[in-house]
């Protein structure tokens, strides 16, 4: 990466410059300067920044808000770190070298772009492997994604073998009860048969009472419809869990993104994560009203049953796992709670780091909060956090109910 444009020069008495000419100096500067408010609209673009992102080639004539040229870790990273700095693809094999800032106002946030041409040719070779890489680093991110979500259900698999072990145990003893009612009444239809084949079939009538008696065939008539709408209910539930099971393995590899009904993925998801649950704690749900939202639903799943796990988790012996929902301001969340031990200033600091964990080894791998940070990033939205020792943490995901349009 080149030295960032703005790297500062030590000025012995620095006096403010006219408006006119900062704006001047500005329009000579080879590198695209802009400058953006908090609200990622666009409010300054010298004129090499306008040259640049009108030759890109889905440039549609509106100005680019931030997160149209950036990706979605880029505002995060650079308000956290102070800076952040990459290579962006610019359509048609272009790579700009980026530098992010943000100003000290604590409003507006600064974007360096400096054209490949600018770069020195020894950087040439850097900046197309680095491109390389890039690709390379985002099929890695996607895989491990994949292995992560294989790893959760991986974990969950007794509890979901449990839970079709049991609808499958009761329809297969139904079914044993059924074999013996069948004979039965097919043993009356025999006797019900002989009766009509004799020369006075009135006279059989004792005879077929004392048969249905024996048959228990009163009994059999009522339990009968009740055995076949166990079985009902039984295959019902299993097919909804190998829906469940299919729909949360599913990769959203074609980044199909749909709208989609948070609630229903949820249900989904805590259909398959109740088994770990249920021992330890009870669930409190309180659905609000959510509108559909614009999302890769499987991997919003991904996310919840991560923060149902970890509550799930924290909780010491038995608890309380608080499932919140609402909207506002065209947002939406989901807010996972649970009354367990609490995380501590230190530890909370670090609890989205990969591979940062506090568990027993084979327990956690440390992945769980970094990959759904990554995920709901993605979506354009954020997880915050509130947890006292003592008192229990509260996870809350918020997301837009669209997602910007790309407008270059
Ligand atoms: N609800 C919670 N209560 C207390 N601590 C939590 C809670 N959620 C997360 N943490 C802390 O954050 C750490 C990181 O969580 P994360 O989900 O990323 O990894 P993990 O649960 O340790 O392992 P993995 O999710 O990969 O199985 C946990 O080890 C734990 O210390
Ligand atoms: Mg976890």
């Amino acid at each position: 990466m080149p030295q960032c444009p703005c790297a500062v020069i030590p000025v012995p008495n620095p006096t403010p410059l006219p408006p006119a000419i900062l704006d001047e100096a500005l329009a000579r500067v080879q590198e695209g300067v802009l400058v953006y408010g908090r609200d990622g609209t666009l409010v300054h673009a010298n004129p090499a920044a306008q040259v640049l992102y009108r030759s890109h080639p889905l440039y549609s004539g509106a100005a680019p808000r931030i997160e149209d040229l950036l990706p979605p870790h880029a505002v995060p990273q650079a308000r956290e770190q102070g800076r952040w700095n990459d290579y962006l693809p610019f359509g048609e094999g272009r790579v700009l070298a980026a530098w992010l800032h943000p100003l000290p106002d604590g409003e507006h946030t600064l974007l360096l772009l400096q054209d490949p041409g600018l770069v020195r040719d020894s950087d040439q070779e850097l900046l197309r492997r680095h491109a390389e890489l890039n690709v390379r680093l985002t099929a890695a991110q996607e895989q491990l994604l994949q292995a992560e979500k294989m790893a959760s259900i991986g974990q969950l698999a007794a509890g979901v073998a449990h839970e079709i072990n049991n609808p499958i145990g009761y329809v297969h003893s139904n079914l044993g009860s059924l074999q013996e009612y069948l004979s039965n009444l097919f043993a009356l239809v025999d006797a019900y048969d002989r009766a009509l084949a004799s020369p006075d079939p009135a006279a059989q009538r004792q005879e077929i009472d004392a048969t249905r008696e024996q048959l228990d065939i009163d009994f059999i008539s009522r339990d009968l419809p009740q055995l076949l709408t166990e079985c009902r209910q039984g295959i019902e539930r299993v097919t909804r869990i190998v829906k469940d099971l299919k729909d949360f393995s599913r990769s959203d590899r074609d980044h199909s993104w749909k709208l989609a009904d948070l609630h229903a993925g949820l249900d989904s998801t805590l259909n398959i994560v109740w088994n770990e649950l249920r021992y330890k704690a009870t669930l409190d749900k309180q659905y609000g009203t959510l509108p559909m939202i614009e999302c890769l639903q499987s991997e919003l799943n991904q996310v919840f049953m991560n923060l149902l796990l970890n509550a799930g988790q924290a909780i010491e012996e038995r608890g309380v796992i608080t499932l919140r929902s609402g909207a506002a301001d065209g947002m939406v969340w989901v807010e996972v709670g649970d009354d367990g031990p609490g995380i501590p200033a230190d530890v909370q600091q670090r609890i989205f780091d990969p591979f940062f964990t506090t568990k027993p080894v084979g327990k956690g791998t440390g992945l769980g909060l970094s990959i759904s940070y990554g995920i709901v990033a993605k979506h354009h939205g954020r997880i915050e956090v509130d947890s006292n020792p003592g008192e229990g943490s509260r996870f809350r995901v918020v997301l837009p109910t669209r997602q910007p349009r790309p407008r270059l």
